[in-house]
């Protein structure tokens, strides 16, 4: 035992709901939040006082079923206990990798919101986790390391696939603290791990997605801070609206569903944005996919 297994971090009934966050073909909240925080960052004066705005319409224009709102007073990352290993003064750097580091590489990203679903940005991110032989070092600081999150409220760490030891799932601590501010610490996990079923400490609502890239793992993951964002800034003057169709520009309001031609390629848009310079289809997944 290694003195994280204490129960209490995971209500009755929520391992259901994680079965059904990590299999639904809905899109999950964070992966909405995900979505919206890129058109916010795409749009960073013209909606993000409407947040709403980026998650009323799928790509094929129409609703999609389950439309969450990320400014409806949502819940907040839940905490979990910091457990045994943590250390203080870790390095700042958002590789743990070191040469020769085994393991499976994994790359976690993502965004630190707030309450009112806009990113943050310089956020402290402490994270620590066990190697590939699910041993913490706890002499040196392997596999720890912070960082902070950038102008856009996103961060990236790059890492291994932790490995296991009695007791636990496979998890990745973290602490996160916006300026001023509290300090949350959590802990993430990965979907389809067996022990996830019998961990107690183990809670859906901190499921990362992840997925194969090729004998690497891509994790995503957003926070949600509990802190207060009032309304964001109110847009300036009217967007343009031209007709949709034709080669993108920038200065078009785009509707999702809409159709341009990019550098021979043709696009759809996903979400209601006014195009600007720096968010060519390419640029912008979060907007635009390949038609
Ligand atoms: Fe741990």
């Amino acid at each position: 035992m290694d003195g994280e297994t204490t129960p209490g971090g995971t209500a009755p009934g929520e391992e259901t709901t994680g079965a059904r966050d990590a299999s639904s073909p809905h899109p999950s909240r964070k992966t909405v939040l995900r979505a919206a925080a890129a058109a916010a960052v795409a749009a960073p004066l013209a909606f993000m006082g409407v947040p709403a705005l980026a998650r009323t319409a799928a790509a094929d224009g129409t609703a999609p079923e389950a439309t969450p709102a990320c400014d409806d007073g949502d819940d907040p990352t839940p905490p979990q206990m910091e457990g045994p290993y943590f250390k203080p003064n870790s390095p700042r750097r958002t590789s743990l990798l070191e040469p020769g580091t085994p393991g499976t590489r994994l790359t976690v990203s993502g965004y630190v919101f707030g309450l009112g679903c806009r990113p943050i940005s310089g956020v402290l991110l402490d994270f620590w986790q066990a190697d590939v032989n699910g041993a913490y070092d706890n002499t040196g600081f392997r596999f720890r390391g912070h960082q902070y999150t950038d102008a856009q409220g996103m961060f990236r760490l790059t890492t291994v696939v932790p490995g296991l030891y009695p007791g636990r799932t496979r998890h990745i601590h973290v602490k996160a603290q916006a300026p001023g501010r509290p300090v949350l610490t959590t802990q993430l996990y990965f979907p389809g791990e067996p022990r996830n079923n019998t961990d107690s400490l183990y809670d859906p609502r901190l499921l990362m997605t992840v997925r194969d890239a090729g004998g690497s793992r891509e994790a995503a993951f957003d926070f949600v801070l509990n802190i207060p964002q009032g309304p964001g800034p109110t847009p300036t003057g009217s967007p343009t609206t031209q007709p949709p169709g034709g080669t993108w520009a920038a200065g078009t309001t785009y509707a999702a569903g809409d159709r341009v031609t990019y550098g021979g390629t043709a696009y759809v848009c996903l979400q209601g944005h006014l195009a600007q310079p720096g968010w060519q289809p390419p640029a912008v997944p979060a907007l635009w996919r390949v038609a």
